[in-house]
């Protein structure tokens, strides 16, 4: 396998085994057809990027059903709101600024700009997601970004003075092409600001459930840098974000002479300390992620043994890969919470366990939960602290599994 981003020989560093799709919640007449790839994670040992190697095609991943809705979390509107202010602050140096986000999904962050009365373009694949931020008033697009779209969008509105994305980047497989677009859509200030779940975080707590299907890639500063510079777009700053277990926002110019920030020269020193451009990283994560899987087992046998009864919370992305990769089904979990409609009364992707209504979460006898959303998990335990108060025990595999 030839790299996504140079072309240079890449091999795989270890196996996660055969995964079906991330999102694939499913109904029982669809058990028999369920589509299974291979999920292996490589290192390019010269642009230093972390993809995996075989990636379902985007149309299973993102469609009519995709079910994910921004809006749906209170915490991420603020963060975005943030955002949008501190753009609106600092990026904006043309007369008539215009905005584009890829991968706009229901508008949660471009919604924003309507305040601002900017102009403002979203980008987005899915298109019961986009149907939402129509509705909105947000200005959205139902396409995939490319250099051919950049153009068209060019020639319809102009350049732009800021391009975003959050939580896109890593999904995209022909990342060259759609960095060219950016390079090709911003103007000769313009600024590109995106962030994804950070590398650095997933070596560093062994949260290897980031790697499924839709992350194609896991960026860190050294790969986004090798990347984007091809196409003039130069790093000048990051700020790490505990989103999503930990993320990193990354802030590129198309001048070469924007001043480069003290926070990025201080997190290039922690990624040298970290070692993210060297194999042998992950070669040893990969042993560390073989450790995380044998340590769950051994706690959910001990329960077992006991005859307790353990039961999900959160039918994340991400427990996808946990399940699969560590052979967890049924006879562990007997179902998963849920808060989504889109997912409940259907069964998880592989290991086909039922996931619950939420709703019903006081109606069923449970002595364990296991925190399929363990980034949320300080909200998640004030939550439900009545469970934790009447003797109930959280299980999670990051920080390295354990019983809380
Ligand atoms: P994601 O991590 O793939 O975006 O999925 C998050 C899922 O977790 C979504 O279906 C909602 C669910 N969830 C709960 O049910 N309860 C919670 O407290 C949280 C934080 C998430
Ligand atoms: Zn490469």
């Amino acid at each position: 396998m030839n790299c996504r981003v140079c072309s240079n020989k890449i091999s795989e560093f270890m196996t996660l085994g055969r995964m079906p799709i991330a999102n694939n919640f499913l109904e029982k007449k669809d058990f028999a057809k369920e589509y299974f790839f291979e999920l292996l994670p490589a290192f390019c040992e010269k642009c230093y990027s972390f993809q995996i190697i075989e990636q379902p095609d985007p149309s299973m991943m993102f469609h009519e059903n995709y079910a994910f809705f921004s809006q749906t979390s209170k915490n991420m509107i603020l963060h975005f709101k943030k955002l949008s202010d501190k753009i609106k602050n600092n990026f904006f140096t043309s007369d008539n600024p215009f905005i584009v986000e890829l991968g706009s999904n229901d508008g949660i962050f471009l919604k924003n700009f309507l305040n601002y009365k900017c102009n403002h373009l979203g980008v987005e694949p899915s298109k019961n997601v986009a149907e939402v931020a129509l509705q909105n008033n947000v200005n959205s697009i139902v396409e995939y970004f490319s250099s051919n779209l950049a153009k068209k969008i060019v020639n319809k509105y102009g350049k732009a003075d800021v391009v975003t994305s959050a939580n896109v980047m890593c999904h995209i497989p022909n990342i060259n092409d759609v960095a060219l677009g950016i390079s090709e859509l911003l103007n000769e200030n313009g600024v590109l600001i995106f962030e994804d779940p950070y590398l650095g975080s997933v070596i560093e707590k062994i949260s290897y459930d980031q790697i499924y299907d839709e992350h194609v890639f896991l960026f860190s500063i050294y790969s986004v840098e090798a990347i984007f510079s091809k196409f003039g777009l130069h790093l000048f700053d990051v700020e790490f974000l505990q989103t999503h277990g930990g993320s990193m926002r990354y802030y590129l110019s198309k001048r070469k002479n924007t001043p480069i920030s003290k926070n990025l020269l201080l997190s290039k020193e922690n990624e040298n300390k970290l070692k993210l451009n060297k194999i042998e990283t992950y070669i040893k994560f990969s042993e560390n992620v073989k450790s995380s899987k044998s340590k769950l087992i051994e706690i959910f046998d001990e329960i077992k043994n006991k005859n307790k009864l353990i039961y999900g919370y959160a039918a994340t992305s991400k427990s996808t890969t946990v399940l699969n990769y560590c052979n967890i089904g049924t006879d562990y979990i007997e179902g998963i919470f849920d808060t989504t409609p889109i997912k409940q009364k259907k069964f998880s992707p592989g290991k086909h366990i039922p996931i619950i209504e939420y709703e019903k979460f006081n109606s069923y006898d449970f002595d364990y939960l296991y925190n399929f959303a363990w980034n949320h998990s300080t909200e998640i335990y004030e939550n439900e602290k009545e469970f934790y108060n009447r003797g109930g025990k959280w299980i999670s595999h990051v920080p390295f599994p354990k019983i809380i």
